[in-house]
């Protein structure tokens, strides 16, 4: 049925597209009729399935990747969709546009999507007081980021806003110095930035929220290893792997050369080399939610092998439709019955020393 809609979606700019299933989505959700339906159609797999991480309970790995509800409208919705959890965001302390549209586009060949969109977001106020909202149905996390005016020596200064206006009314935070589409974002990366950072976070959170950090995929394994290290001592909850790559690996479609990040299938790799060489340098010590290029039983399953503990998806959303975790979940579930396994957490970073 999806084909039929993703036909009609396609033929739209990316972001019209996305804001029409949003809207859709939205009305939906706070339709009763419709919801228990969507409730139903898209219940996930969950038995076996469910664990605790840094202290929050999931029902299952899968869940939403920052990006696709920036201004935390669609909670709700996605719960129906049957994700396990949310990442809100990225939100910036004050309100501001992003980049010029166009600034997504499909690379349907390739099943990808290249984003430039900038940090569009409706600012931390308006977050919270939506998010202070919100039904408790399910994790939500929101990631926070600075705004495009502020010179990145005051980065600390917008992130922390953002953490103490946004934390109380979050279930953790992801801390995202990975975007590829604010200019000097991910110096971030850089041990003395990452370290001030970090520690003025951890000074500032009297609700011991849960912390992630997203990094991206395009670091070298020595700047890898800076960043976990530093991450660590910083007492960071867990690791986000990946955000979007500004590398361009054997793309068909013509949309290959626009500027921005690229997710989706060609990311697979990427990020799961990411994943491998972070699941070795923290040894079990910390969780990882791993992202990218995930579409798949067998992605799900081979993330969590290699030492993730919960994975999040964007692009399979757009190109898979909102049956995606219903399969994604009762794949998996079948997957590990097959392999006699009856609970996921017996196989959670079971491949973790295998070769990168
Ligand atoms: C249109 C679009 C917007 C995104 N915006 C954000 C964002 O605001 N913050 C962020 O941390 N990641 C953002 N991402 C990255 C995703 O969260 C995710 O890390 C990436 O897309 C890889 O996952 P995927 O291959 O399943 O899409 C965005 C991705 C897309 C496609």
């Amino acid at each position: 049925m999806y084909s039929l809609l993703r036909r009609a979606l396609f033929t739209l700019d990316a972001e019209v597209a996305h804001e029409r299933t949003a809207a859709l989505l939205k009305f939906a959700s706070q339709t009763p009729g419709a919801s228990a339906v969507l409730r139903q159609l898209f219940a996930p797999a969950t038995r076996g399935l469910g664990q605790t991480v840094a202290g929050l309970t999931f029902a299952h790995p899968i869940g939403l990747a920052a990006g696709f509800d920036k201004h935390a409208d669609l909670t709700h919705g996605m719960a129906l969709l049957g994700f396990s959890h949310v990442e809100v965001g990225t939100v910036t302390p004050r309100p501001q546009a992003g980049n010029p549209k166009p600034r997504m586009f499909r690379l349907v060949e390739d099943q990808a999507i290249i984003n430039r969109m900038g940090f569009n977001s409706v600012g931390m106020d308006v977050v919270a007081s939506r998010m202070a909202k919100r039904p408790l149905q399910l994790p939500v996390g929101i990631n926070i980021g600075k705004n495009r005016d502020t010179a990145l020596a005051d980065a600390t200064a917008d992130y922390l806003s953002a953490f103490t206006t946004l934390a109380p009314h979050a279930d953790y935070v992801a801390v995202n110095i990975s975007s590829p589409n604010t200019l000097g974002l991910r110096q971030l990366h850089e041990t003395a930035a990452l370290r001030e950072l970090l520690d003025t976070l951890r000074a500032a959170n009297q609700w011991q929220r849960p912390v992630f950090l997203k990094i991206s995929p395009d670091e070298s394994l020595d700047q890898l290893e800076q960043v976990i290290a530093t991450a660590m001592t910083a007492g960071i909850s867990g690791i986000i792997a990946t955000n979007t790559t500004i590398s361009r690996p054997n793309l068909q479609s013509s949309n290959a050369n626009e500027v921005g990040g690229l997710s989706g299938v060609p990311l697979r790799d990427p990020a799961m080399a990411t994943l491998r060489h972070v699941a070795r340098l923290t040894d079990g010590k910390l969780p990882i939610i791993s992202v990218g290029g995930i579409s798949s039983a067998q992605d799900v399953y081979a993330r969590l092998r290699a030492g993730a503990s919960l994975v999040q998806l964007y692009t399979a959303l757009v190109y898979h439709g909102p049956a995606i975790v219903a399969q994604l979940s009762w794949g998996l579930a079948a997957l590990l019955r097959r392999d006699g396994v009856s609970d996921i957490r017996q196989i959670i970073g079971v491949d973790r020393n295998l070769p990168a």
